[in-house]
């Protein structure tokens, strides 16, 4: 399948968001991803072949992320993960980790009219410890805002990792155990799974990486256990919502089993 090329700048006007519908790709009904993640990545590659400084590269990746959410939306996902910070991100420069900060706060702020007008509710994967605290009441604001709304769910994964996630419910159980809540020995994947961040977003289906990276980089370990992975060569700021629709095109043709046996 191709599809014809969508201007993701057009995506910075607001009030014209969506494609023409008979772009759209028409999907085998019942086989959309659900949940869909997206590794986010290549934004510094991308401003280096420009001569560019690595900041230029997150900005110029903003309206790619909306043109993709539009993408999610007209594809019929009702669950989009965006990997945004990492918890080994703060590894980076202080004034990179400054500036993401700041711009994820910014774009929050920014676009969460937007987002409501298109139906988003706004969610939030990550940490609390050491994330800004102007970026948690920015995500809190937006949480709240769009709580009721039921068109797609987008997950700004922000000091989220797969890891931290995964230590965060064994605490809260231990706790659980410690106050005679439950026996030590009853401990089940279930009750792992009602203990992650988000415990009502059911399971990934599809992780999309950009960039040509070929790994998961701590990307929802729990949730994407069974996930199909497709890994595609542009870097961040050059895609948007035809590369989300090619890979839910090639999602479509796999058979997954989970274990079993094809039918
Ligand atoms: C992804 O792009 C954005 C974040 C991780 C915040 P990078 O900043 O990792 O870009 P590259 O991988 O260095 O090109
Ligand atoms: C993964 O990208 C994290 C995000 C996209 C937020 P990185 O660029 O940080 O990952 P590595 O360093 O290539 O594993
Ligand atoms: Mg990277």
């Amino acid at each position: 399948m191709t599809f014809e090329h969508v201007d993701s700048t057009s995506l910075e006007i607001p009030a014209a968001p969506f494609s023409d519908p008979s772009i759209i790709p028409q999907f085998p009904k019942g086989k959309v991803p659900r949940h869909i993640g997206v590794i986010m990545d290549g934004n510094g590659r991308w401003a280096q072949q420009r001569g560019l400084v690595r900041t230029q590269g997150h900005q110029a990746a903003e309206p790619v992320v909306f043109d993709i959410i539009a993408g999610a939306i007209e594809a019929g996902v009702r669950y989009l993960s965006l990997y945004t910070f990492s918890t080994e991100n703060w590894r980076r420069s202080p004034s990179e980790v400054r500036f993401l900060m700041g711009f994820s706060r910014d774009i929050i702020r920014r676009r969460v009219a937007q987002m409501d007008a298109w139906g988003v509710r706004v969610r939030w994967a990550g940490r609390r410890p050491k994330l800004w605290k102007s970026v948690i009441d920015e995500l809190e604001s937006a949480m709240e805002r769009t709580k009721h709304n039921t068109v797609i769910d987008v997950v700004f994964c922000i000091n989220y990792g797969g890891r931290a996630e995964l230590a965060d419910a064994a605490a809260a159980i231990a706790n659980e155990v410690r106050d005679g809540k439950v026996s030590g020995d009853r401990v089940t994947e279930k009750m792992i799974a009602d203990h992650l961040y988000n415990p009502d977003i059911p399971n990934c289906d599809l992780v999309i990486r950009t960039s040509g990276e070929r790994r998961v980089s701590n990307f929802l370990s729990w949730e994407a256990a069974y996930a199909e992975l497709d890994f595609v060569p542009e870097l961040f700021p050059d895609c948007g919502r035809t590369v989300l629709w090619r890979s839910i095109d090639d999602y479509v043709h796999r058979d997954r089993r989970f274990g079993g046996v094809k039918k």
